[in-house]
């Protein structure tokens, strides 16, 4: 059971960003994406700029990526690496539209000088891998079924030496772990059960029994896709009653509204990646 008022403790966090200058939806790779909608990028920056306020406000530090002309979905930058420890797990994309960010990544942590591992293998980063650094001494969560194949995980496993645990993603709308499971500190998450096959719900259910659980509704307005600094629970601003739950187990929501950014399938989480030293 989560203990209600529980004393939840911020840890100042490390992210990286990258602004939605280049922001369309020019081509359709998940099922949010539609081509023929219109897509205000001034609004997108906008929107994100206040993302990117309610960060710092909250006391995180947030490094910049440079967007670049062409690679529309850049703003998503979770997808770039995965990063734990100091090491940085490169990404590989599987739709080639994408496939040149990965090069943009790698340049700002080599230049930073973390210890970069290049993947041989299809992963989209931090899109489809989560950390817990406290749950089980440690705990990589893994998506696959739709981006991210399975043999990345076993090689996410040797690249940073931490336990992976694979989860079955089986609907579309949900295409990336962030947009079904998030973690809301060191060591619990919340997610949608309906995005897991029924087997990858039960190991969730094992690992996680305190987790927070998300109804469809929430799910779909992306309020799972969400950073958690411990504390603070920045969230989309549709998703209102996953921010009542998570008010009950002691967790403070904010809420953002990034709905142009939602035309590209994401919300705040696929717009931030951790830098974890
Ligand atoms: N349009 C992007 C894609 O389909 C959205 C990526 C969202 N990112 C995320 N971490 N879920 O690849």
């Amino acid at each position: 059971m989560v203990t209600v008022n529980q004393q939840r403790v911020p840890r100042k966090r490390t992210y990286l960003m990258c602004s939605p200058e280049h922001f369309a939806v020019e081509y359709a790779i998940n099922p949010w994406m539609d081509v023929t909608t219109a897509v205000d990028a001034d609004l997108a920056v906008k929107q994100w700029d206040r993302l990117r306020e309610t960060l710092v406000g909250l006391g995180h530090e947030v490094h910049l990526l440079t967007p670049e002309a062409g690679l529309p979905d850049m703003v998503f930058a979770a997808n770039g690496a995965f990063v734990v420890d100091g090491t940085v797990y490169g990404a590989q994309f599987k739709h080639e539209q994408r496939a040149a960010e990965a090069a943009a990544h790698r340049a700002f942590y080599e230049e930073q000088g973390w210890r970069f591992i290049a993947p041989s293998e299809t992963n989209e980063g931090e899109g489809d891998f989560a950390y817990l650094p406290e749950a089980h001494g440690g705990l990589v969560l893994a998506g696959h079924g739709f981006r991210t194949e399975l043999a990345a995980h076993a090689e996410a496993q040797e690249a940073l030496g931490r336990p992976v645990v694979s989860l079955r993603l089986v609907d579309p709308r949900f295409y990336h772990l962030d947009v079904a499971l998030a973690s809301i500190d060191d060591e619990n998450v919340v997610y949608y059960p309906g995005a897991f096959s029924a087997a990858s719900q039960r190991v969730l259910t094992q690992l996680f029994p305190d987790a927070v659980v998300a109804d469809d509704e929430d799910a779909l307005a992306f309020g799972l896709n969400l950073v958690s600094d411990g504390l603070n629970v920045v969230l989309n601003n549709e998703a209102t009653r996953l921010a009542g739950k998570l008010k009950a187990a002691g967790y403070h929501p904010v809420p953002v509204e990034l709905a142009e950014l939602k035309k590209g399938g994401g919300s705040v989480k696929c717009c931030i990646a951790e830098l974890r030293h």
